[in-house]
């Protein structure tokens, strides 16, 4: 087994590999929820590895690899559990319009056995993105030229699929959203100011029935729209960048993260990616108290991830010294009380070395 490198804690795993060959030892039905960023077709060239999906010749054999990742997801995912796949539309070269990357993954999920369960449209600022990107058409300039040529800042998209099944234990949040992930300064002055209000107001607040606070995250969550997710709150990269690199990883916004895991996952379960990156999926999953597995090939980015994660074990260390003071943590369902590092190790008795 190509399995480079792997570093295994308590809280979470992180291994140096081909996600197809390393999902290909794990035991079907074990994790409580998948969250990742495909590699985008061919829009960004990661490494030379003829493993790395981005690297394939056309968009006909990306999706051919890719269905193989969907496949072993759909078979170590537990019944009636989520995967979430964060994508967007990719603009073709010049003229040629836009590739339905979106309705593509839909299809593929669906073929394998996924129910496609619901769409969540992120909004993007177009100066900022047509700075980052360069793009022609999203210039200013290129409404004086030809508006014919202009074309928006495209959205990305959290696609979230279940597999069918009852899951074994249900997804409760029995004093409703305590915490919200997203930018208040997105939010008009009266949104952000009654939020302000109702997060003191509603400080522990025991009855979901009657929480205004969590009744006010729930409507930001449960939108078509995520508007107010805040850009820069990523992981950083800037050492994961290879000097042949001709563009760098595009690190995937926490709160989207942090969304999805509080949303789909109880504290304690498990939260995979087979496409890590520097680690913002399992990074966050663990600073929301869960257990992270992710999987990424190229050694630079892997090694990065290890750094983030290392990080987390000093933000957990002052969350639990702020919680043990003052608050209560979201528990865990009463099956999975057993000791974490056990339940992990089933998936990890696998030695892949
Ligand atoms: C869109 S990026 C993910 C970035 C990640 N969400 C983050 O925040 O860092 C896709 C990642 O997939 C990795 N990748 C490509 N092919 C892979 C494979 N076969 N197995 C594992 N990782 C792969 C690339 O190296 C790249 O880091």
């Amino acid at each position: 087994m190509a399995i480079k490198n792997k570093i295994i804690t308590e809280n979470y795993a992180l291994y140096n590999a081909d996600c197809i060959e390393a999902m290909g030892e794990m035991p079907e039905n074990k994790i409580d929820m998948a969250i990742y960023s495909p590699p985008f077709a061919s829009m960004y060239t990661y490494s030379s590895s003829d493993r790395d999906l981005g690297n394939c010749k056309n968009y006909a054999e990306f999706l051919e690899h890719y269905k193989y990742v969907v496949k072993e997801l759909y078979r170590i995912t537990k019944p009636g559990r989520m995967n979430c796949v964060h994508c967007m539309d990719i603009p073709k070269n010049g003229d040629m319009g836009l590739v339905d990357f979106p309705g593509d993954i839909i299809r593929l999920h669906q073929d394998i056995g996924f129910k496609f369960w619901d769409r969540k449209n992120i909004w993007k600022e177009p100066l900022r993105v047509a700075i980052r990107t360069r793009q022609r058409a999203l210039m200013h300039m290129q409404l004086a030229n030809d508006t014919l040529k202009c074309r928006g800042a495209l959205a990305d998209y959290l696609l979230i699929f279940k597999k069918p099944g009852d899951s074994e234990v249900p997804v409760k949040k029995p004093f409703g959203l305590t915490e919200y992930a997203g930018d208040l300064e997105l939010m008009n002055v009266v949104e952000k100011q009654e939020f302000l209000d109702l997060k003191e107001k509603f400080v522990n607040y025991k009855d979901d029935k009657t929480n205004k606070l969590s009744q006010f995250i729930w409507r930001r969550y449960a939108s078509s729209a995520w508007e107010d997710i805040n850009a820069q709150r990523c992981l950083s990269y800037k050492e994961a960048r290879d000097p042949e690199d001709d563009r760098h990883v595009c690190p995937l916004q926490l709160d989207i993260i942090t969304r999805a895991v509080v949303m789909y996952t109880n504290a304690g379960e498990i939260v995979f990616s087979p496409f890590n990156g520097i680690g913002s999926d399992v990074y966050a999953a663990v600073i929301e108290g869960r257990k992270g597995i992710g999987i990424e090939l190229k050694e630079s980015y892997w090694n990065q991830s290890v750094k983030n994660l290392k990080e987390t074990e000093i933000v957990k260390q002052k969350e639990d010294d702020l919680f043990s003071t003052c608050n209560e943590k979201e528990s865990s369902p009463d099956q999975l009380s057993e000791p974490a590092i056990e339940r992990i190790s089933e998936i990890m008795k696998y030695d892949y070395l």
